[in-house]
């Protein structure tokens, strides 16, 4: 099949590869000074594997790279559209993009009889989208085919995906689907449109539930000195619940789950309905850092000019992706208090704020801090030298914003290096003669 394919995000970019695997004739179509290094094999976001993949799918002839859409899908059986659907001030969904590439097709005088839709969008776009298509004398079929992908794992997910969605209106565009589809194996989902628009911002919505359930959860473990590890290991191994996005942690970020979440607010808005469950997942998951400043000040005492080193500013591991992460939530907040930030990430490089240093290795960025925070659950974090790393400090305080250090270390840290350690919605732990001291 000839795929156009817009947009080389995250999402784009590994359809792209995807599609090319399966044995497509893909283009891919994004901006210029993108476009440019895609063609010399240079990306602009980080996923395991995908650099490599791309050079293979780019030498067989599977994917080529355009700029132009109307160009780009002369030719093409369909066109799939993964541009970014951001939120706007007001709590819309941006649909800027979409309408973008669309407003480029309706200038020429032929398209694609299918315009799959892969951004995620509100319930009713495609309608919508279909009707300025058909104003305009294009007769195309606009479909939805919603991503699930996590990033991280992408190319994974996507070749072996829990289940794909189809939201169409006509057996031809189900019967077009398939054979794109044709070489995964996985459950098929074919529903009307509007459905499988909710279906993406229902799944992101469920998932964000789950993550401020655990956080919440973890609140009253540490009130009560439970362990929130062991009690959402008991509620995750009822099948009817799954033991997937249980963690307590620094909260959710990224991309999706904030923005979709607000977009399914709207969403409820729009028609008059207050969705309460998931306005209490968003305040859950905002009080997760005001919580970790807390905790640093009530150790420290006055924050104003101590030193915090922070391992991680991805929002996950495995990606550059920095979009909502909790890193930047931190930053702002630590500014506010007057505590210095120096930073590491294995893969970030730099988060465009002056008030934070950046640093090569962990070591450096852990040098005289007066306490050093986990924020992503880097798996190589917990196999640094951490007595060395906690010699390097000021102060050895290490807080476990993602619970992340095995118990091995733990016990070391402790009683060896006497650091004290806080995790979330555990106990503390600290050496005997630590805990002498501060009573
Ligand atoms: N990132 C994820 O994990 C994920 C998962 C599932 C779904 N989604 C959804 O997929 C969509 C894309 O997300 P993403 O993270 O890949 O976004 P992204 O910002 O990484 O990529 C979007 C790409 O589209 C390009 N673009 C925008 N307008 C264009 C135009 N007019 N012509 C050509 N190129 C254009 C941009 O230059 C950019 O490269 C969003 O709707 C998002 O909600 C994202």
């Amino acid at each position: 099949m000839r795929l156009t394919l817009v947009g080389t995000g995250y999402v784009g970019l590994v359809a792209a590869v995807c599609f090319a695997k399966l044995g497509h004739d893909v283009i891919a179509v994004d901006r210029e000074p993108i476009i440019r290094g895609l063609q010399e094999n240079k990306l602009n976001i980080w996923e395991p594997q995908l650099e490599q993949e791309l050079a293979d799918v780019s030498a067989k002839g599977n994917l080529r790279f355009e700029t132009d859409v109307v160009k780009a899908s002369a030719d093409a059986d369909a066109l799939m559209v993964a541009v970014g659907t951001p939120t706007r001030p007001d709590g819309h969904t941006d649909l800027g993009h979409i309408h973008e590439v669309l407003a480029q097709l309706m200038q020429s005088t032929t398209c694609p009889p299918f315009v799959i839709i892969k951004s995620t969008v509100p319930v009713g776009t495609c309608d919508e989208l279909e009707a300025s298509l058909l104003a305009a004398g294009l007769h195309t079929e606009v479909v939805f085919n919603p991503e699930f992908l996590r990033q991280g794992s992408a190319l994974n997910d996507f070749m072996e995906p829990d289940r794909i969605v189809f939201g169409c209106k006509t057996p031809q565009a189900e019967t077009l689907l398939r054979e794109l589809y044709d070489g995964i194996e996985a459950p098929i989902h074919v529903c009307e449109r509007r459905s499988a628009e909710l279906v993406k911002y229902a799944s992101n919505a469920f998932l964000a539930m789950k993550i401020s359930f655990a956080n919440m959860m973890s609140d009253v473990c540490e009130g009560y000195g439970a362990d929130i590890r062991h009690v959402m290991s008991g509620v995750g191994a009822d099948r009817r619940i799954g033991p997937e996005f249980l963690s307590a942690g620094v909260g959710y970020g990224g991309s999706c789950f904030s923005k979709d979440l607000q977009a399914l607010l709207t969403t409820g808005k729009l028609i008059g309905r207050s969705l309460p469950l998931l306005e209490a997942v968003a305040k859950v998951n905002d009080q997760r850092i005001p919580r970790m400043i807390a905790k640093l000040i009530s150790l420290w005492g006055n924050p104003l000019g101590k030193r915090l080193c922070v391992l991680g500013i991805s929002f996950k591991p495995n990606t550059n992706d920095v979009r909502d992460a909790p890193f930047l939530t931190l930053l702002a907040q630590c500014e506010r208090h007057g505590i210095e930030v120096q930073a590491y990430d294995p893969v970030v490089r730099q988060v465009g704020a002056k008030t934070v240093k950046v640093l090569e290795s962990p070591y450096t960025a852990a040098a005289t801090a007066d306490a050093v925070l986990i924020m992503t659950e880097w798996p190589q974090f917990a196999e640094l030298d951490w007595p060395y790393l906690l010699h390097l400090m000021r102060q050895p305080l290490v807080l476990d914003g993602r619970n992340l250090l095995p118990s091995g270390v733990i016990s070391q840290i402790v009683d060896v290096v006497k650091a004290v350690y806080v995790p979330v919605g555990r106990p503390m732990e600290c050496s005997l003669s630590a805990r002498e001291e501060s009573l």
